[in-house]
């Protein structure tokens, strides 16, 4: 155990260098785990190592050497010290291996973005690059914004606490401030339009939260990018055309899309989007249900309801109402992240996108 002392032949430099690197490497690799042990073997004052040092170095070492030497000398007495307090003595790796650097590294695989993260960024991107910014909002958010500007009346059954998770102990609170898990990224749309006045064209992406139990196409907690575009003249048009862009832009120019008439409280009209099955290209199959057509997303003009409740909270927090439904028309949408990274795929079971499992997520990198 008690190696002797390497002999120090120069004290130039590069030798003292060396000599203590040593040294200090033998300290790192000691084992600590019986540290009055380890604390005699440095520090023992008649045969500890330091001691063994001073002696063979310090003291026959020319005069100009003993201002470096002694610096090294209290530098790696730090480090013994040092390693007497660490907490929780380090694992006994008793034999003291010198490091070879011809070895190869460990190896750390570079991260990549997770493949929910992807594909929210890739739908996002393709809205960048029409004009949208990107604006974000908070999880727990208001029955105000989640619901009640978004025109849903106060009894729809989306406010049911079978799909909304509302946070505890709100009773006493008005209705409109009590606080709940966003339902969907819907409310950022109201944040928006209160903060800044037409023209808006912003995305939204974010997490959102539903009382859902978990199944193959079910999460309770999944992700969602919302897109709203207010301004003079924007007519269904213009909605048609972003997102029959979109959806090429996503899956392959070759996809159609069609817009179905759906209901949302905050659009009239509402549509639900499909695009032509991706699998079988329309033809009919199984992922489709043989329909050929796959339900992608749901979107419709801004209800003016909602503008008269943006306006309203504008004038109430002393700003100009702005969204006179006369003036100022927009659209909306809202597709799933899960759902759209699941078709991109071919994934089957949404649980793959949260299991943390190396072997589904190193097949994205
Ligand atoms: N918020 C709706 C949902 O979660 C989707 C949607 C957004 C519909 C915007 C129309 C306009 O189901």
């Amino acid at each position: 155990m008690n190696e002797a002392i390497p002999q120090l032949v120069n004290y130039d430099e590069p030798s003292l260098e060396a000599a203590f690197a040593t040294l200090a490497e033998e300290v790192r690799a000691a084992d600590t785990t019986d540290p009055e042990a380890f604390r005699l073997h440095w520090l023992g004052r008649k045969q500890g190592r330091l001691k063994l040092v001073s002696e063979a170095w310090l003291k026959s070492a020319p005069a100009e050497a003993r201002k470096p030497l002694g610096i090294r000398f209290n530098q790696l007495k730090q480090q013994i010290e040092a390693a007497l307090e660490a907490p929780a003595a380090k694992p006994a790796v008793a034999a003291v291996q010198g490091i070879d650097i011809s070895l190869p590294g460990t190896f750390r695989a570079p991260g990549i973005p997770h493949p929910l993260l992807k594909t929210m960024q890739e739908i996002v991107a393709v809205f960048h690059h029409l004009g949208y910014s990107t604006n974000l909002g908070p999880q727990v958010e208001s029955d105000f914004y989640n619901f009640e500007a978004l025109n849903f009346p106060p009894n729809h059954p989306a406010r049911d606490t079978q799909d909304t998770l509302v946070i505890a102990n709100q009773q006493t609170r008005p209705s409109r401030d009590r606080l709940l898990m966003r339902t969907h990224t819907s409310p950022v749309q109201i944040r928006t339009m209160i903060e800044q006045g037409p023209p808006v064209r912003i995305v939204i992406p974010g997490k959102v939260h539903r009382n859902d139990a978990a199944d193959a196409t079910h999460s309770p907690i999944f992700h969602q990018v919302e897109g709203l575009c207010v301004d003079t003249n924007i007519t269904f048009s213009d909605l048609k055309g972003t997102l029959d862009h979109a959806m090429k832009a996503l899956f392959g120019s070759d996809v159609k899309t069609r817009f179905f008439p759906s209901f949302f409280p905050f659009t009239e009209p509402s549509a639900d989007v499909q695009i032509s099955c991706i699998f079988c290209g329309g033809k009919g199959c199984r992922k489709c249900k043989h329909s050929g057509w796959i339900e992608l997303l749901g979107c419709g003009m801004v209800d003016p309801a909602v503008f008269a409740a943006v306006d309203e909270q504008r004038i109430a927090q002393g700003k100009e109402p702005a969204y006179s439904p006369e003036k100022i028309t927009g659209f909306a949408f809202g597709m799933g992240v899960e759902r759209i990274a699941m078709i991109q795929h071919g994934i089957s079971d949404i649980g793959h996108f949260y299991s943390g499992d190396m072997r589904f997520l190193e097949q994205f990198a």
